[in-house]
């Protein structure tokens, strides 16, 4: 090949890929400070959303922000966000469609990674049951306090550890197990209670608490200046700093895009050529 031919394209290749690696590099930090509020919320790491992208957060935490609203999806549950404490990792939810109707037409176990996430366990299941009737010749207790009317000849029956219901007396066609708090189990538990109490139970929300591993690495990146996000191609927290993007923090070697002039120079001429 002629000597001046090489120069030319690796001279091309420098002009092309560089500046936009370097581009690229600054842009994901400085993304990455946008500010996303949600109403009264400040969604921080490891949820995302907003004019964040998704490199920003968690790839399993985006939050969207609906009439001022952080509602997150979750195995293809969708839930309000109620609090998140992003120190002790415990993020509140309720349940979008409880939340709209507490008379499913057809409901579903809420269901978590657990790798991911954990019930906290001060919270307490309840199970609801939908579609019920009496049982023929049978007759339900004046007013029981865990039944919920949902249409003329239909209703649903709650129970809770401390609120015990004798299901022989009804026969119901589903039934799923939610979770409450603990304030929430002891109105719901009152001789007065009544649907009011189970909406607003559900509203109130149950705790979950995810694991460290999403979010271990967030403090020494933060330390070294970076802001905590993912690797775009893999998912995996990186560090964004002002000089790239790391697998840990700032002063760590592993620039994962550019950064250090030699290694992207070579990352990037070499980059048409490997596919990966
Ligand atoms: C609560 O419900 C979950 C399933 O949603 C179940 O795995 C767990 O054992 C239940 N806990 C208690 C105390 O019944
Ligand atoms: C929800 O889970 C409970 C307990 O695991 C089960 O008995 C019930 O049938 C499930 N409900 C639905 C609608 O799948
Ligand atoms: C529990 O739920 C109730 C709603 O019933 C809510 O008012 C309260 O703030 C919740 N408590 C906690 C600790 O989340
Ligand atoms: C949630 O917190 C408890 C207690 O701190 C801990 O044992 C559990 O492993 C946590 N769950 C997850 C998914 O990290
Ligand atoms: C990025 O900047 C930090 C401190 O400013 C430095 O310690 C680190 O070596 C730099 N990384 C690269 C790959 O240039």
């Amino acid at each position: 090949m002629h000597p001046y031919f090489l120069l030319f394209t690796t001279t091309i290749f420098i002009l092309i890929y560089i500046p936009g690696s370097f581009c690229q590099d600054d842009e994901r930090y400085r993304s990455c400070g946008e500010e996303f509020r949600c109403g009264s919320m400040d969604i921080i790491y490891p949820f995302w959303g907003g004019r964040q992208p998704e490199y920003c957060g968690h790839p399993s935490f985006e939050i969207k922000c609906e009439s001022n609203i952080p509602k997150i999806a979750i195995e293809s549950t969708s839930y309000e966000v109620i609090n998140i404490n992003a120190p002790n990792r415990i993020v509140t939810l309720a349940r979008d469609d409880l939340l709209s109707s507490i008379c499913l037409d057809n409901p579903k176990n809420a269901s978590f990674d657990l790798n991911t996430f954990s019930y906290v366990s001060s919270d307490l299941n309840i199970t609801l049951y939908f579609h019920c009737t009496v049982r023929p010749g049978l007759q339900l207790p004046p007013s029981p306090p865990n039944r919920f009317n949902c249409d003329s000849n239909m209703f649903g029956i709650y129970t809770l550890i401390n609120v015990p219901f004798d299901l022989s007396l009804v026969t119901c066609e589903e039934e799923i197990i939610a979770r409450v708090n603990q304030t929430s189990a002891v109105a719901l538990a009152s001789p007065t209670a009544s649907v009011d109490a189970l909406t607003r139970a559900i509203a109130g929300g149950f705790s979950v608490n995810w694991t460290a591993g999403i979010d271990s690495k967030c403090q020494q990146c933060r330390t070294s200046g970076g802001r905590c996000g993912s690797n775009p191609d893999s998912g995996d927290f990186a560090c964004h700093c002002v000089n790239g993007t790391h697998s840990n923090d700032c002063y760590d070697g592993q620039n994962q895009a550019g950064g250090n002039l030699l290694s992207t120079i070579t990352h990037n001429l070499l980059r048409p050529f490997v596919s990966r």
